[in-house]
């Protein structure tokens, strides 16, 4: 089956966990995408209100479009449920996100919520976590030729990653460079994770080793849920 009849699974069994009257942390990517367009036809057709947390301008803006409440995270310190996708899932339920360059306010979105819930199609579960993807870091500009080489110097081989249809690097919603670094072998990711933004400038990796409380998994005949 199709990654996206997968990722349609998946984002149609984390809307049970969408209720009247909640305020809700919603992601970025093609498999929140397909969530927003399932939660249009539940919020219609169960005919319940509720307020959305974006990680993105992108999905802000899909949210916006649809006619649904808008918060910034500026205002948001805690919501019950956030949810997201992922660009690698191990064993422990650690992810690699950032795959959309829109992982530090991902990572703030799934900090401020009491529920992280992650949805993917069966391609993204991994048996150890960088085998597929490289990191994500989000950089701020000055910092940039100093934290490629402390990455080196980590081990990490870093790579700026550079935007389609626009001359030069991909610029974050915050206004920022991505450095997508790869590991031979990431052996501790929340070690990895500390030693990555402790680099000055550094404000955030895609490195996810604890936010996640469960993930749903869209397979080609069924759903699986992880949970730890
Ligand atoms: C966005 O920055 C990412 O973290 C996405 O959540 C991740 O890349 C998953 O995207 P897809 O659902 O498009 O695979």
């Amino acid at each position: 089956m199709a990654a996206i009849d997968e990722k349609r699974r998946a984002a149609e069994a984390a809307l049970v966990h969408v209720t009247d009257g909640m305020t809700l942390g919603v992601g970025t990517g093609s498999t929140v995408d397909i969530f927003i367009d399932l939660l249009i036809e539940k919020v219609a057709a169960d005919k319940i209100s509720i307020v959305t947390v974006p990680s993105s301008f992108a999905t802000g803006h899909r949210l916006r479009a649809a006619g649904f409440r808008v918060e910034c995270l500026t205002s948001i310190s805690t919501i019950p449920l956030a949810i997201d996708g992922a660009d690698e899932v191990d064993s422990q339920l650690a992810l690699i996100k950032g795959g959309g360059a829109a992982l530090l306010r991902e990572k703030i979105l799934a900090e401020t919520a009491e529920e992280f819930i992650v949805i993917v199609d069966q391609g993204k579960l991994v048996s150890k976590l960088g085998v597929k993807m490289p990191v994500p870091v989000e950089v701020i500009p000055p910092a940039l030729s100093l934290s490629l080489k402390r990455i080196r110097e980590l081990g990490g081989t870093p790579k700026v990653r550079q935007a389609h249809r626009k001359a030069g690097p991909v610029i974050t919603d915050n206004g920022n460079f991505i450095v997508d670094v790869t590991f031979s072998e990431i052996i501790d990711a929340a070690q990895l994770d500390c030693q990555l933004i402790s680099i000055p400038g550094v404000l955030e990796t895609g490195l996810f080793p604890h936010q996640t409380n469960a993930v749903y998994v869209g397979t080609d005949s069924d759903i699986k849920r992880l949970v730890k």
